[in-house]
């Protein structure tokens, strides 16, 4: 096994609006999407289709949305080994996109909320194979710290996703992870410092590296990202495109700088990889139906190879 994803699952509802409703009204959105979602099933997904074997420990619902998640995990290459059926809603994510390509997103953790340091414990053989272990903050803070200290534990590099913003996650209780990757607001939140310049960035950045974490890479948007450790700092620009949906962008960057530093163990060309796998996906509608498998990715960017 290449890689753990330890997190959540979402079932996205898409609306692409014009304009957000004011209080009260009722508006018609011009055309929708219902699609498999979660920032931890994302990265999953991204990672399995361009050739990485992916373990994935979440938790799905008991209602209708369950089993095509499960179909979905398989159809993508992704064992249901540690995918558990619970007693609950599934997690949902009703997504609202506008014509910039900007979106807003409410998620409702459902079964996600479930997922337990007793679930990691009964995984522990097959997590203890894999080479990088991936996480979010769509599952209990408790589970993502246990996810940590089992990493530590078992010897096993440890990538953290710190999204959505969480006020109340522990800088002391992260600062084992070998890869953090926030963005600006993310980075804001968990140093307590600005990110309106670049300069700022880097300062906020070096809160968390001097608080033991080993790689800071922050997410620019379209500027690309900005790579940072104690050797020193990098930005890594990425390519100009044209977005009409950059749901999930973040996440296929980050399942596509697992899948390629798994194999090269080059963070730097990992991450110029990234940004272009992330890029191309924000040119098509959906989360994960906009990620190119690892054969379509070669053929639209045969030069960067
Ligand atoms: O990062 C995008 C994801 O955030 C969506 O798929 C949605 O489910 C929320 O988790």
């Amino acid at each position: 096994m290449d890689i753990a994803v330890i997190g959540s699952n979402n079932v996205d509802l898409i609306s692409y609006i014009t304009r957000m409703p004011e209080e009260g009204e009722t508006i018609e959105a011009p055309d929708f999407q219902l699609g498999c979602g979660g920032k931890g099933a994302n990265q999953a997904v991204a990672a399995s289709r361009l050739g990485s074997e992916v373990l994935m420990v979440t938790r799905v619902g008991n209602d209708l949305f369950a089993d095509n998640t499960i179909a979905n995990f398989k159809a993508n290459g992704i064992d249901d080994k540690y995918i558990l059926k619970t007693e609950a809603t599934s997690g949902v994510a009703p997504i609202f996109v506008d014509q910039q390509s900007r979106n807003s997103i409410i998620i409702v953790k459902g079964a996600n909320a479930l997922l337990t340091p007793e679930d990691l414990q009964n995984a522990r053989e097959d997590i203890a194979a894999c080479q990088l272990i991936v996480l979010q903050l769509e599952i209990n803070l408790e589970t993502v710290y246990a996810a940590i200290e089992l990493g530590a534990e078992l010897g096993i590099p440890v990538l953290l996703n710190p999204a959505p913003a969480a006020p109340e996650l522990s800088l002391e209780k992260i600062k084992n992870v070998d890869f953090i990757v926030p963005n600006e607001t993310e980075l804001s939140l968990i140093s307590g410092m600005p990110v309106d310049t670049l300069d700022d960035i880097s300062n906020a950045a070096a809160v968390l590296i001097n608080a033991g974490i080993k790689n800071v890479i922050v997410t620019l948007g379209a500027r690309g990202v900005l790579w940072v450790s104690e050797a020193g700092e990098q930005v890594i620009e990425a390519n100009a495109v044209h977005a009409v949906d950059t749901t999930g962008a973040g996440d296929a960057f980050i399942g596509c700088f697992t899948h390629f530093w798994v194999r090269n163990r080059d963070i730097a060309e990992s991450l110029r990889l990234a940004n272009y796998y992330a890029g191309d996906s924000v040119t098509r509608q959906g989360t994960q139906k906009s990620y190119a498998t690892g054969e379509e990715f070669r053929q639209r960017f045969p030069e960067i190879f």
